[in-house]
């Protein structure tokens, strides 16, 4: 568990890497922007992929039981949801998840809500299949996100709303979202006979000081509106084997979801993802703690950077995710220059609010999730850009 080694990424059609240079117009730009860490994955990891490669041919497979069980243990262990083999559904990717719940729930034309900001492809994965995408904002409290009730509960009656995608806990702000917030949202869902999809692809990633809540697991009734999706990818960072699942226990939401990923083979995971999977969940929960208290000093060295270097600028103290959202308002820079602008004067690469929803205007996000040596240099771009315009 070396988190300070750094890993020489360049020229393995690395996203984050390779394509720094095609999103942000140079080459000799740090990327520090979509969310992939740049830590050597957890060796059990490793090593049960190299012992498959050693041992075995790769023909098809299926999941066998072992990995329903190390997902079912890391469920109740870590989130305390029982779940049994019947409630797990393999999908390729939480993204592909959404896809087959957007179909699954709503028909073309129906019309989904969604958070502003949040990650994207929420809207975009919703658009492409043709459902209308409606945002609802959040408000800031005490430098936090928190949902508006009133006005999603006004979404849910005057626009019919089918579907509520939620980012559970928040990307981009890193908000673990209370009890509280999360029973009132499920209430509305279930008074209005609206889908809740609890996006909790960052739940593992959470700070001492708080604890992530999945809604399901809050009431025996939402089990007949919740449908969850989550993955090892994210918590140990294995994004490339595009293997997720998908957690549901009423039966007729689960024939639905089944239904889709059956007529468009969405239900078929890859043998190494699900290998990888098996492997992260029952031997790399040491790994995994190791690298939260990783996280938790870096979001220190960042914040500390901020409130001593750019006392000027806000930011979010994330609760979860190693994402940090900062308000960049104060280089009036418009917009659609933003990410350019950090990349040419900081020769850094961040990913751009406004990306996120209108709300998420004049705002970038910086992915923490690195080496202390490439964090001090990152912030120190941050900053030449906003010394530059500050001169
Ligand atoms: C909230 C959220 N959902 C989904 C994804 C992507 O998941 P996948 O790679 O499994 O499609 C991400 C990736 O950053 C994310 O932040």
């Amino acid at each position: 568990m070396d988190f300070e080694k750094i890993v020489d990424r360049k020229q393995t059609s690395c996203v984050k890497w390779d394509r720094a240079e095609k999103i942000f117009g140079s080459s000799d730009v740090l990327p520090m922007w979509v969310a992939d860490m740049d830590f050597d994955n957890a060796p059990p990891i490793k090593e049960a992929l190299r012992k498959m490669i050693d041992e075995e041919v790769l023909g098809y497979t299926f999941p066998p039981d072992s990995l329903y069980s190390a997902i079912s243990n890391w469920q109740k262990d870590k989130h305390d949801m029982p779940v049994e083999k019947d409630n797990i559904l393999l999908s390729p990717g939480v993204l592909s998840s959404i896809a087959v719940a957007v179909q699954a729930f709503t028909d073309p034309g129906d019309s989904v809500l969604i958070h502003d900001p949040v990650y994207p492809p929420f809207y975009s994965m919703v658009n492409k299949n043709d459902r209308n995408v409606y945002r609802t904002s959040l408000t800031l409290r005490d430098g936090q996100y928190t949902m508006d009730f009133q006005d999603i509960e006004k979404q849910f009656l005057d626009r019919d709303i089918k579907l509520f995608i939620l980012s559970n806990p928040h990307n981009p702000g890193g908000r673990v979202w209370t009890k509280d917030e999360l029973v009132q949202l499920v209430e509305l869902c279930k008074k209005h006979q609206v889908i809740l999809v609890s996006d909790e692809i960052h739940s593992d990633l959470v700070y001492s000081e708080q604890t992530c809540l999945s809604p399901v697991t809050l009431d025996e009734s939402y089990k007949d509106w919740v449908v969850t999706l989550h993955s090892a990818t994210k918590t140990f960072n294995l994004a490339g084997v595009k293997t997720s699942f998908i957690l549901v226990f009423n039966d007729t939401l689960k024939e639905q979801l089944v239904k889709v990923q059956e007529e468009t083979e969405l239900d078929i995971v890859n043998t190494f993802g699900m290998r990888a999977t098996e492997a992260a969940f029952s031997e790399a929960r040491d790994w995994k703690d190791a690298l939260l208290e990783k996280l938790e000093a870096n979001r220190m060295i960042v914040t500390d950077f901020f409130d001593k270097e750019l006392p000027e600028v806000s930011y979010m103290v994330p609760e979860a995710t190693y994402l940090f959202w900062f308000d960049a308002k104060s280089l009036s820079v418009e917009n659609e220059k933003l990410r350019e602008t950090f990349a040419k004067v900081g020769k850094i690469g961040l990913n751009d609010g406004i990306s996120y929803g209108p709300s998420g205007s004049s705002h970038m996000r910086l992915n923490f999730a690195v080496p202390e040596s490439l964090l001090i240099d990152g912030l120190k771009r941050i900053k030449t850009v906003f010394d530059h315009y500050s001169n």
